[in-house]
């Protein structure tokens, strides 16, 4: 950190403290435990009040979609103290975990992990600090060689901090279809246990619509049906099933390292070709499991008579009207045109997340960012935001480079290394100290 008496100086900022910018806190702390390195300043603003990773996804035995040695660290660094092993020493449940015999943890075991971690970083965090926007800081020649982040904080107080590069991971955020509102019974999957909360506990729905057939749908299917025993609950998607997510091997290689050089050094119709072919690996898919258990579900159903879990396949929603007491959907039947109406007491739309576009957050300086033929940001392959020569502070992104590095962007799967990359990056740029 270079000081003056106003405006201490930082070599990072960091928007978000979700598992991406964790893992850069902790690359960061290890890189300062290595003897002769410059001590590097961070400071990360996190808009949440504490940390929490999807909590209103996180369903009491849902579980990894990832094996739990693409942790933080493991990929970058073995030896790590921040591994998802460790946290299990130190939790006191390591033999048991081994017993275990699973590469997939509970979410909520993985979301203490996260929070093991978070938690030996929090002087480097502003916690409650929602970024609001970045400013550019220009030298006498009117180069933008630092930003000041700007952030709202308790009581709408603004805070500011200055640092020499900025590493964006604002995350995803929820996708609701076009012209489709939330409101106080039409939700997004994101903030489900949120919203069910706000019911109270004696609440009773008789029934519920989940629209979508990804991963997040069947699980919020799954777990309306357990948790509502008095409850129809109605899944509306298109496909004629739910499908399966490829978790193959070889498949799985896509999620490697040397994947993303592969893609990211591919022309772009190379680039569209991989991302179609590998969609089956995290896009519109279930875990297998998931869907043995509701098949199960409609098939007891249909043996006691009972129908309360009621796929509408092939279908779309056409029209949804949320009312005082429910509200009343017109399912488009495909195959034969036929409107179908349905009314439920509460709609949940998993129909899917979307990366935060960076340029949202970056102000005046989002005019200066480089973009691609399809109008998005161009970025190099060490996460740098390409600039105009206006701009001379680094700018890095976690998540929302699916275009340039490819599937594993905005997943776990290489979290750890890429930190690495980003943290060797920005080391290489930072001044020696005088
Ligand atoms: P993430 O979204 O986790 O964190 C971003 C953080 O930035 C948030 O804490 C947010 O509050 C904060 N923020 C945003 N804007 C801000 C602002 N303006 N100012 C301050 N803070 C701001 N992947 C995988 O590989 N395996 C898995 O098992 C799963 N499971 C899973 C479950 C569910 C329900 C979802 C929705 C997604 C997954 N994922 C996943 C994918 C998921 O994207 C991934 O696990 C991580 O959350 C990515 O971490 P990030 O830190 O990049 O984003
Ligand atoms: P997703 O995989 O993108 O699936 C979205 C679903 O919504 C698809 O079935 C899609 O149908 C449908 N859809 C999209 N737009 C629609 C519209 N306008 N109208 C109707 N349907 C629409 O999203 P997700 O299930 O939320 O999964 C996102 C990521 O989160 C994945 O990486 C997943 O692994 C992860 N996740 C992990 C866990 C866990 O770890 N346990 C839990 C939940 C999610 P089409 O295919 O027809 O477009």
């Amino acid at each position: 950190m270079t000081t003056s008496p106003q405006n201490p100086v930082h070599d990072l900022a960091g928007i978000g403290f979700g598992p991406s910018n964790v893992a850069l806190a902790i690359a960061l702390e290890e890189w300062r435990q290595a003897p002769d390195r410059p001590d590097l300043s961070a400071v990360f603003h996190e808009r949440q009040e504490g940390f929490g990773w999807h909590r209103g996804m996180l369903l009491e035995d849902a579980t990894m979609q990832v094996s739990f040695l693409k942790d933080l660290v493991t990929t970058r660094n073995p030896a790590s103290g921040f591994s998802f092993l460790s946290y299990l020493h130190h939790a006191g449940r390591l033999h048991d975990f081994i017993n275990h015999k699973t590469l997939f943890p509970l979410r909520s075991e993985f979301h203490d992990y996260l929070a093991w971690c978070a938690g030996r970083l929090s002087e480097h965090v502003r916690y409650g600090s929602e970024v609001t926007g970045v400013e550019p800081v220009r030298d006498a020649g009117g180069r933008v060689w630092a930003v000041d982040v700007v952030a709202r904080e308790a009581g709408g107080a603004e805070h500011r901090t200055r640092a020499r590069n900025l590493v964006v991971a604002p995350g995803l955020e929820p996708r609701m279809p076009e012209g489709v509102g939330m409101g106080e019974r039409v939700w997004h999957n994101e903030y489900l246990l949120h919203e069910l909360e706000r019911l109270g506990a004696g609440a009773a729905p008789a029934s519920f619509a989940v629209v979508g057939a990804g991963q997040s749908a069947a699980e919020v299917a799954d777990h309306l049906y357990r948790r509502f025993p008095g409850a129809q609950v109605h899944a509306v998607f298109s496909r004629y099933g739910y499908s399966p997510s490829d978790d193959s091997p070889f498949a799985n290689r896509i999620f490697d390292p040397e994947a993303v050089d592969a893609f990211y050094t591919s022309p772009e119709p190379v680039k569209d070709d991989i991302l179609g072919y590998h969609r089956n690996t995290n896009y519109s898919v279930v875990d297998p499991d998931l869907i043995d258990a509701l098949y199960r579900a409609a098939y007891q159903d249909r043996v006691l008579g009972t129908e309360r879990l009621v796929l509408h396949n092939l279908s779309r929603v056409a029209a949804v009207e949320e009312g005082p007491d429910g509200v009343a959907l017109t399912l488009d039947h495909l195959p034969t045109g036929k409107q179908v109406p349905l009314r439920a007491d509460y709609v949940v739309y998993a129909t899917g997340y979307r990366p935060v576009d960076p340029r949202r957050l970056l102000g005046p300086l989002a005019a200066h960012v480089v973009e691609d033929e399809r109008g998005r940001p161009a970025v190099g392959r060490d996460y740098r935001v390409a600039t105009d020569d206006e701009v001379t502070c680094g700018i890095y992104l976690q998540g929302g480079t699916e275009h340039t590095h490819g599937i594993s962007s905005t997943l776990l799967s290489n979290i750890a290394v890429r930190t690495g990359e980003i943290l060797d990056s920005l080391s290489a740029r930072t001044p020696a100290p005088a």
